[in-house]
């Protein structure tokens, strides 16, 4: 099918070239240059798995353009994949969504599918189908559906590939079989909902998720204070099916572009509707406490960090991506300056990411030195925090702790057994246990 996609970002674009690798001709629209030319020369602007590959693999059938009105023109189906960032209240930025849809009706010169696939809230698709509707120049017909999509970073390929679920929101059944075409070279269960209930979908998937976790973290928290173990707490929870053994890993928070703004997004919502979500506001502020729990362990090892290097392992939200959105290191890292540290990082891929936003952040960056290899950071350090769990992290020799200063380790992210650190004579932190 001929397909436009809205939005080169990890959701526009991952969607673009998995639609790509199931036979579809595909069209990335994006209005920056810098990112098209990028594309166009058989680069990613993201880093993710195969997805470079694959675009390479699939160069024939994927255009990338930042002329919208040639993309969408003549597509069967136009996916919007733009962002929808978080505004100062909470609420989501629905701009980038509704300049699309702006652009899609000055273009449609034939009948076709609008889906959304951005997050949005619950009543956006209807919004968006009113824009269609007083913006078309042609007389076309322009239906719009819902399709959330539920991919995680550093997985998205293979989480699109291979989804748990395809999740089509519709309001007509010409709509249902049109997304049934574009999602036919899938084996994925397809659940058809109307509009609304896929919206909601989304954000209950997310929010959910979030939950979950602030809910372990809590926990382990708890753990802390009985003598309890968070691990073998969680591995005995997750044996029951009705649990399941996925994210019940208790550590120094969520981060990244969705958990944060999608429990807030609905947080905002409900309250726009006279309902407060408690869960999830709970989830919320539990999440932002657990984010500078590592700090509060630190100070009963030194009053002030004035004049220490601290080594950091692990900049990014998680591993196996370059993003850095809310992760905990920007909360930390900025504090650890502000008290006069120095900073002795390393991460795998999100230095230049991490530089970019320090140098916008109202802080001394001149006291971050950047090493190439955990080992480096560590050495001659008296204190080190992790807060991304990278391959490179676990891996670490134990016996590099002996390099530090003074070795005392605080590890937002579970990476060692706290058996072999202790035999190792370290002083040794974590979440839970
Ligand atoms: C998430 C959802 O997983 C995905 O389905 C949705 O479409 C977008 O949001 P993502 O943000 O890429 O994806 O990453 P994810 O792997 O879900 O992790 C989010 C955060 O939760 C990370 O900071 C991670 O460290 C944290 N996390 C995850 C935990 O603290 N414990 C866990 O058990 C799992």
């Amino acid at each position: 099918m001929k397909i436009a996609v809205a939005g080169t970002g990890y959701v526009g674009l991952v969607t673009a070239v998995c639609l790509a690798h199931k036979g579809h001709t595909v069209t990335c629209v994006d209005l920056n240059e810098t990112k098209i030319k990028m594309l166009q020369s058989g680069k990613s602007p993201i880093y993710e798995k195969d997805l470079e590959d694959l675009m390479q693999q699939h160069a024939e059938r994927l255009t990338y353009t930042t002329d919208y009105q040639n993309a969408y023109k003549d597509a069967e189906v136009i996916f919007i994949g733009v962002g929808t960032p978080e505004k100062k209240d909470g609420s989501a930025n629905l701009t980038y969504v509704y300049e699309s849809a702006k652009q899609i009706a000055q273009s449609a010169e034939k009948n076709c599918i609008v889906v959304v696939k951005s997050t949005v809230p619950i009543g956006t698709n209807d919004k968006v189908e009113a824009i269609l509707q007083k913006e078309k120049v042609h007389d076309v017909t322009l239906e719009v559906a819902s399709n959330p999509e539920f991919l995680a970073q550093g997985t998205a390929v293979s989480d699109t590939l291979y989804a748990s679920r395809i999740v089509l929101g519709v309001e007509s059944e010409h709509a249902e079989a049109v997304l049934k075409e574009v999602y036919a070279g899938f084996e994925s269960p397809i659940l058809v909902t109307n509009r609304r209930s896929a919206e909601m979908i989304k954000y209950a998937s997310n929010d959910f998720l979030a939950l979950k976790i602030s809910y372990v973290n809590e926990i382990a928290n708890l753990c802390e204070l009985v003598g309890a173990d968070i691990q073998d707490v969680t591995a005995g929870m997750g044996l029951d099916p009705r649990i399941g053994n996925q994210f019940l890993n208790a550590g120094i928070g969520y981060g990244g572009s969705c958990f944060p703004k999608d429990t807030k997004a609905l947080h905002w919502l409900a309250n726009f509707h006279d309902y407060e979500i408690k869960t999830v506001k709970a989830a919320i502020e539990v999440n932002e406490l657990q984010k500078i729990k590592l700090l509060k362990k630190a100070r009963k090892y030194y009053e002030s960090f004035d004049g220490l290097t601290v080594a950091v392992l692990g900049l990014t939200f998680k591993p196996d991506t370059d993003d850095l959105r809310e992760a905990p290191s920007l909360v930390n890292v900025p504090i650890l300056l502000d008290e006069g540290a120095t900073i002795h990082a390393w991460d795998a891929v999100g230095v230049e990411n991490f530089q970019k936003v320090m140098e916008k952040a109202d802080c001394n960056t001149n006291n971050i030195v950047y090493y190439a290899t955990p080992e480096e950071a560590l050495n001659d350090a008296d204190l080190c925090f992790i807060f991304t769990e990278w391959a490179d992290v676990k891996a670490l020799d134990l016996q590099v702790f002996q390099t530090m200063k003074k070795a005392i380790i605080l590890d937002g992210r579970n990476c060692f057994e706290t058996e072999k650190m202790k035999e190792l004579g370290v002083i040794y932190e974590s979440i839970g246990r």
